[in-house]
């Protein structure tokens, strides 16, 4: 039986419908509103607006509980793989073990990219930004492939070019940044150790495949699978909204998350921690210039909008270098800085006042160091991650009956009317 919520405003009062989510979140159905009062809502950065109902990913941020399709993210980091989670975020459920071959087969047969695509690449100015390039390329990727889209099946296809196409790119990027020899896909390795095989084979050192650091990437890109309504994946949702294509959507996405607050703060870790080690800066120094007011400083990889306690892919990503670096016999300062700073922090009363704990950045930066990915590419490894669950999510705004084009109201407070003047007159 529905609840409403009673609304009086200039004397008149409105039962408004509440919605309960199948975690007993609840929220107001605020769509009658301007219509009935005239008046809308004021929420910058939405903090308290929905903008869908979804059944793909939910999070608890007083808990700490992140879930995809209903599975908790600790089991599938524990017993998935990025492939098995992918299909799991688009479909909804997990793949039998043909669908999870089929998948895999696939991807190889999708993982090779135009040769013309080269052509970009090496045009783009030396040290451009890996994440300028990703956005501009995936939006490119339409002009060689224009998309299927139009069944199921045809949804499939582009969904898993996409997947292995953006993986091999971002190895070709960098090897055509470094000036070496782009090195292909194999069909005999599975999507991880392709793209580390892709990244680090040379021909004077053949890349030796490592078990442990491919179960590492894969959950690394497990992590990072989907994460509800992000800026990057509201923004792939409303660019999807006024229909545009997924490659531009895609490309939109990883504009919003190469954004230094949102998917950016990974590369900003690491270079926070390279400098507290190579200034030989104290942490205590470092927490009260983050407390600081008057300084811009912000503690990077601490803090969540959603999340008021220990972000739960924090928790693997630290465990995840706890075990995967002493395995590969590496010791890395920036884990002990790291932890120190999370130590104080965690102990410190503003940190606890204002409920900031390590997020998904914090410790993830430390892994991909210790899988040799240059720290510039650190948010295109967040992307890869995240491109299922925009992917998912662009496809459910898509067949939701509810959704319309994202178009946001807003409260005028410019000038009133007024008359043009000539210019002898101003
Ligand atoms: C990601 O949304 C997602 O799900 C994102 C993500 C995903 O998977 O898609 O989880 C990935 O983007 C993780 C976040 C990565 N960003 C960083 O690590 C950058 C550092 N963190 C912040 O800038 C901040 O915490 C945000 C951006 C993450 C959240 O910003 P909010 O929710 O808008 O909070 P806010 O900026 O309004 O801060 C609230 C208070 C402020 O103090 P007061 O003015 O209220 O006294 O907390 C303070 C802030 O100054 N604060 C920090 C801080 N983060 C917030 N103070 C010091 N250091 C920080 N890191």
């Amino acid at each position: 039986m529905t609840e409403f919520a009673t609304l009086t405003i200039d004397g008149k009062t409105l039962e408004l419908p509440i919605l309960i989510g199948t975690e007993g979140e609840r929220a107001i159905d605020i769509r009658t509103l301007r219509q009935e009062t005239g008046f809308i809502t004021y929420d910058p950065g939405y903090g308290s607006t929905g903008c869908c109902k979804s059944e793909i990913t939910f999070m608890d941020g007083e808990k700490g509980i992140l879930r995809y399709r209903g599975i908790p993210i600790e089991q599938l980091a524990e017993h998935s793989s990025f492939v098995e989670t992918s299909y799991l975020l688009l479909h909804g459920r997990l793949p039998s073990r043909e669908e999870l071959t089929r998948t895999s087969v696939m991807l190889n047969d999708q993982s090779l990219v135009h040769e013309d695509m080269q052509i970009f690449y090496q045009n783009f100015p030396r040290g451009s930004h890996p994440m300028g390039i990703l956005s501009a390329m995936v939006n490119a990727l339409r002009s060689f492939y224009p998309e299927l889209m139009a069944d199921d099946e045809g949804f499939e296809i582009t969904f898993l070019r996409l997947l292995s196409k953006v993986r091999t790119m971002a190895a070709m990027s960098y090897k055509i940044s470094r000036g070496h020899k782009v090195v292909y896909p194999r069909p005999d390795y599975t999507y991880c150790a392709n793209f580390l095989n892709m990244m680090f084979d040379t021909p004077v050192k053949p890349y030796v495949l490592d078990k442990d650091m491919v179960k590492a990437l894969n959950v690394f890109w497990i992590l990072h699978g989907d994460h509800e309504q992000n800026c990057s994946t509201a923004t792939v949702r409303t660019v999807g909204s006024a229909r545009a294509n997924i490659y531009a959507s895609l490309s939109a996405g990883i504009s919003a998350l190469w954004g230094p607050l949102h998917g950016g703060a990974n590369q900003k870790v690491i270079e926070m921690l390279t400098q507290i080690h190579r200034e030989g800066l104290g942490i205590s120094e470092v927490i009260a210039n983050a407390k600081d007011k008057n300084n811009p400083f912000r503690l990077m990889g601490f803090g969540h909008r959603v999340y008021k306690t220990y972000d739960p892919r924090a928790k693997i990503m630290k465990q995840m270098c706890d075990t995967v670096l002493p395995k590969l016999e590496i010791h890395d300062p920036l884990l002990d800085i790291a932890k120190a700073l999370e130590e104080i922090a965690l102990s410190d009363s503003y940190f606890i006042d204002h409920n900031l704990y390590p997020n998904v950045d914090f410790y993830s930066g430390i892994l991909l160091r210790a899988m040799g990915i240059p720290t510039s590419m650190f948010t295109v490894m967040f992307a890869i991650g995240r491109l299922p669950g925009w992917i998912a999510q662009w496809k459910e705004n898509l067949d939701d009956p509810e959704q319309r084009i994202c178009r946001p109201r807003q409260i005028y407070m410019g000038r009133n009317a007024n008359d043009y003047v000539p210019f002898n007159d101003r």
